[in-house]
């Protein structure tokens, strides 16, 4: 309850992985306002703290600092929800980044970076996250951020797109094992969305290849994603487990613009874009 009405995620506890922006953050203040309480996770102990404290205090929200690529990270995350509000039913997959470059030229670190954050780290938040809710025996929901690169390829992005789609199958097998636990495990495909991660298009025209990837005419918004995750975190989605939701405008329908010749173009610009982005941001 919240003052006097009744919120859609009323007595949930959730953790949220990148929390500290974007999709994550979004999501975080969605879920406080419907009445559950939140760890915010996320790689810098200052931007996580500065993020919960912009969406409430220590009674709705705390924030807890993780690295998704550690095991013990995600495991004090999960205990610290157990711990600060006595439980964990809702959790969301959010940490991510990407980076851009040919397949033939592509640095092996470059590529075991992508997958040890965007794959290896949905994998781990799982594991803990369900462990959880196991031991607990009340269900929850599992909310995994794929993304529309888990089935449309887009050039210079072979670790990203492959993560992704390994993030959709691994979503399909837990929801097959947690099932009969109670606990849904669901996958959201953005399109195109403004947030840090994409702060690279505003350089070199590719924001407008991008809108005009998409029918519905727009990029997407933050808060487009995060009504969706509110609505599959919900009781109203009880019967949907084990599906990717693309949530893109129809941008999937069409295909995604081809980015490597802007970006190739861009050279430094980007470089320094990059350089000006918090630690794991970068173009994808
Ligand atoms: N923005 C888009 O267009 C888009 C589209 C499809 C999918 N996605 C996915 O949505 C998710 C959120 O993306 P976003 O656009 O909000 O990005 P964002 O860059 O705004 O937020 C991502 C957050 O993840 C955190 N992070 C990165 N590495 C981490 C790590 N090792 N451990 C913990 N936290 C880490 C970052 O610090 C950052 O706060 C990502 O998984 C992304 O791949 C985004």
């Amino acid at each position: 309850m919240r003052g006097g009405s009744v919120g859609r995620l009323d007595g949930k506890v959730a953790v949220i992985t990148g929390g500290a922006s974007g999709i994550g953050l979004e999501t975080a203040r969605r879920f406080v306002a419907e009445g559950a309480r939140v760890v915010l996770g996320d790689l810098d102990p200052d931007r996580a703290a500065e993020a919960a404290g912009g969406i409430g205090d220590g009674t709705s929200i705390v924030a807890e600092a993780v690295d998704v690529r550690e095991e013990a990270d995600v495991a004090r995350l999960v205990a610290r929800a157990v711990e600060v509000f006595g439980g964990l039913h809702l959790a969301v997959n959010s940490a991510g980044l990407g980076t851009w470059s040919p397949i033939h030229q592509h640095p092996l670190e470059e590529w075991n970076h992508v997958v040890d954050v965007c794959l290896t780290g949905v994998f781990l938040s799982v594991k803990h996250e369900a462990a959880a809710m196991v031991a607990a025996g009340d269900g929850g929901v599992i909310i995994n951020l794929a993304s529309i690169n888990a089935k449309v390829p887009s050039d210079g992005m072979v670790a990203y797109c492959s993560a992704k789609a390994g993030v959709e199958m691994l979503t399909r097998v837990a929801a097959m094992e947690l099932g009969p636990h109670g606990v849904r495990v669901v996958a959201l495909g953005p399109g195109f969305v403004d947030t840090p991660l994409t702060a690279f298009a505003s350089l070199g025209g590719i924001r407008d290849a991008f809108v005009a990837s998409v029918p519905m005419g727009r990029i997407g918004r933050p808060g487009d994603i995060a009504d969706a995750a509110l609505f599959l975190a919900s009781d109203e989605a009880s019967w949907i487990s084990g599906e990717t939701l693309y949530v893109d405008g129809a941008e999937s329908t069409k295909g995604y613009p081809v980015i490597g010749d802007h970006l190739a173009a861009l050279g430094d610009e980007l470089a320094a874009l990059a350089g000006e982005a918090p630690e794991g941001e970068s173009a994808g």
